[in-house]
């Protein structure tokens, strides 16, 4: 990416330990299908240096490098949500910048989980466990540099139809922080993050030649008028 210039940036800034040896987890593929990865991260590096930078700028790009070195689905992942999540708050007249941020950092807790179980397909009782608390990660690792990205990144998977809820207990939101918002931010996020999982994900092969947008609004129950709206601006195809 022209990452490069940031990372040099950054070199002094917040450096996580140990890096290498946290891991992101799962079966994103690398999706090569809708964009390589250079121009992807071209996208990203033209959307991010639009908004002014800031200490912020270079945390966010220090935890994108961190995740890309850790594992390049989960990165893509994190590219292409970013992307989306900044398209749809356009569309939604939300924030795009704090949206950006939190599409591409919700997954940032995937670098306190296992490395063996970023690769696995087929998920025990007890690999799910482990891996449902990286929304919980993500919130510890965001809560003091992006306050706002670790509230709506600890609630992105809260949303689901056919899942319990994770976490189930939240921590109280700090008072000067709109918890409205940050539900209607996460709620956003939590239909774009699905939605990137079902169009790029290996094991998904139930839903080729299906409709995304019914599989979608059965995956998000109660969002059917967001995820129509997310279609029609061909946010979502
Ligand atoms: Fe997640
Ligand atoms: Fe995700």
């Amino acid at each position: 990416m022209g990452f490069r210039l940031l990372k040099r940036c950054l070199s002094g800034l917040c450096k996580l330990q140990n890096t290498h040896d946290i891991c992101i987890p799962n079966p994103y593929i690398l999706a090569f299908h809708h964009s390589s990865m250079q121009s992807l991260e071209h996208i990203i590096d033209e959307r991010i240096k639009s908004f002014p930078v800031t200490t912020e700028t270079g945390k966010l790009m220090m935890f994108l490098e961190k995740i890309k070195e850790k594992h390049k689905p989960t990165y893509l992942h994190s590219l292409r949500v970013g992307m989306k999540c900044m398209d749809a708050a356009s569309l939604l007249e939300y924030n795009e910048k704090e949206m950006f941020d939190a599409g591409l950092l919700h997954d940032v807790g995937k670098l306190a989980v296992p490395v063996e179980l970023l690769k696995k397909t087929n998920f025990t009782k007890e690999d799910h466990k482990a891996m449902d608390i990286h929304p919980v990660y993500s919130y510890h690792i965001l809560l003091n540099e992006l306050p706002l990205t670790a509230e709506v990144a600890l609630r992105h998977h809260r949303y689901e139809s056919k899942k319990k809820p994770y976490p189930q207990k939240l921590p109280a939101v700090r008072r000067d922080m709109d918890l409205t918002k940050i539900c209607a931010y996460a709620r956003l996020l939590s239909v774009i993050d699905c939605y990137d999982a079902m169009t790029t994900r290996h094991d998904n092969h139930q839903l080729e030649g299906h409709n995304y947008r019914d599989a979608l609004m059965a995956e998000r129950k109660g969002m059917e008028g967001l995820i129509e709206r997310l279609f029609e601006a061909k946010i979502l195809a």
